[in-house]
C-alpha cells in the first residue's frame, strides 16, 4: 500500500515511540490479553503449558523457555545446565494454588528469589556466577535486553563501584558504565589517579529495563542474590555505591542520597566487613553539574581509604 509522505512520517514517529519505550519486537497485528483466561489463545497456551508472553507481574518465564523470545514457540528450548535449578523446574504449587485449570498461572516471586539465592550461592567463581546469569530464566528483564551486562575491570580490584541498572550503551556492549555515565566515572576515577581497568565494575540488575526505566522491587530483590556473591567472590577493599539504589537495596540503607553520600559505612563481605560509601551517581551529575564538587570530596576520600587500607 503507498502511503502518503504524511503517513509515512506519523508511522516513523509511532514505531520511534515504541522502540523508545523498549518494544523491539513484533509478535502480532492484535495485542492478547494473556491474563484474561476467557481469552482463547491464552486458555489454549495455558493447556499446551507453553504461555507465549511473560506474566505482568514478574514477568517471569513460567512453565516454558517457549515464553523467552530467545526461545522462539516451536524451537526447542536450549537445556539448562543439569546443576542450575531453573525456575522452569520448580514445582508447581500444591494443588489449590494454581491458577486456571490447575497450572500455576505465576510462579510467585519468593520461589524464584530462593532459586536465585541458591544458583548465585552455588557459584565458585566469578565466571561460574556469569554463566549461572546466563542460565537463569527468572528475571523478565532478560526478555527484552539484548545482552547480559554482568561486568568490566579487574576482578581482583581492590575497588568495586555497583550501579543500578543498565542502559542502552551497555546493554548494547555488555558492559557497564559505557556510555555517558560511564565516561564521566572513567574522568573521575582518572582524577584520583585510577583507571579504570584497574577496578570493578558491576550493576545490582544485570539486564537493561526496557526504555531504561526504574527495575522494579521484584525485578531488583530477584537479581540481588546475583550481586550479593558478585561482591563476596570479588572481595573488594571499598565497595562504592553509584547513586542511592544500589545502597539501599545492599545496605539496606533508606536515606536518600543528598544524605547517604560521603559517609563510610560498613558492608558486611565473605566473613569481613567492607568499607562502603555512597556517593552521587555519575547520571545525576551528568544533569546536576554544580553536585561534583561533593562527587570529588567522595572521590578523594575513596583514594585515602584505599591508602590507608594498603598500610594496613
Ligand atoms: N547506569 C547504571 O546504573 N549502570 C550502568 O551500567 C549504566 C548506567
Amino acid at each position: 500500500m503507498q502511503q502518503t509522505p504524511h503517513e509515512r512520517r506519523q508511522i516513523e514517529a509511532l514505531l520511534d515511540f515504541y522502540s523508545a519505550s523498549g518494544v523491539d519486537c513484533f509478535l502480532g497485528e492484535q495485542p492478547v490479553d494473556w491474563f484474561d483466561l476467557t481469552n482463547e489463545h491464552a486458555a489454549q497456551r495455558l493447556q499446551n503449558r507453553t504461555p507465549a508472553a511473560p506474566s505482568q507481574h514478574t514477568g517471569l518465564a513460567e512453565t516454558a523457555p517457549a515464553a523467552n523470545p530467545r526461545h522462539p514457540a516451536g524451537a526447542a528450548p536450549q537445556p539448562a545446565p543439569a546443576t542450575m535449578p531453573m525456575p522452569s523446574a520448580i514445582p508447581a504449587p500444591p494443588t489449590g494454588q494454581g491458577g486456571a485449570m490447575g497450572q500455576p498461572a505465576v510462579l510467585p516471586d519468593r520461589e524464584i528469589i530462593a532459586a536465585a539465592r541458591d544458583l548465585a550461592a552455588s557459584a565458585a567463581t566469578l565466571e561460574d556466577l556469569r554463566r549461572c546469569l546466563e542460565a537463569f530464566d527468572g528475571c523478565n528483564l532478560k526478555l527484552t535486553a539484548k545482552k547480559l551486562v554482568f561486568a568490566d575491570g579487574d576482578p581482583q580490584a581492590r575497588l568495586m563501584f555497583v550501579g543500578e541498572a543498565p542502559g542502552r550503551d551497555e546493554d548494547l556492549q555488555g558492559k557497564p558504565f559505557v556510555g555517558r555515565s560511564g565516561q564521566l566515572l572513567d574522568r573521575m576515577l582518572a582524577a584520583i589517579g585510577i583507571e579504570r581497568t584497574a577496578v570493578y565494575i558491576a550493576n545490582v540488575v544485570p539486564w537493561r529495563p526496557p526504555g531504561n526505566r526504574t527495575p522494579t522491587p521484584q525485578e531488583t530483590e530477584i537479581c540481588k542474590p546475583f550481586i550479593k556473591r558478585q561482591i563476596e567472590l570479588v572481595n573488594p577493599d571499598v565497595l562504592v555505591f553509584l547513586g542511592a539504589a544500589s545502597a539501599k537495596t545492599l545496605l539496606g540503607a533508606q536515606d536518600g542520597i543528598r544524605k547517604m553520600r560521603g559517609r563510610w559505612m560498613s558492608y558486611p563481605g565473605n566473613g569481613r566487613e567492607i568499607s562502603a560509601i555512597a556517593t552521587y551517581h555519575p547520571a545525576y551529575l551528568l544533569r546536576s553539574p554544580l553536585e561534583k564538587r561533593l562527587s570529588w570530596r567522595d572521590f578523594v576520600s575513596i583514594k585515602e581509604a584505599l591508602l590507608a587500607n594498603q598500610e594496613r
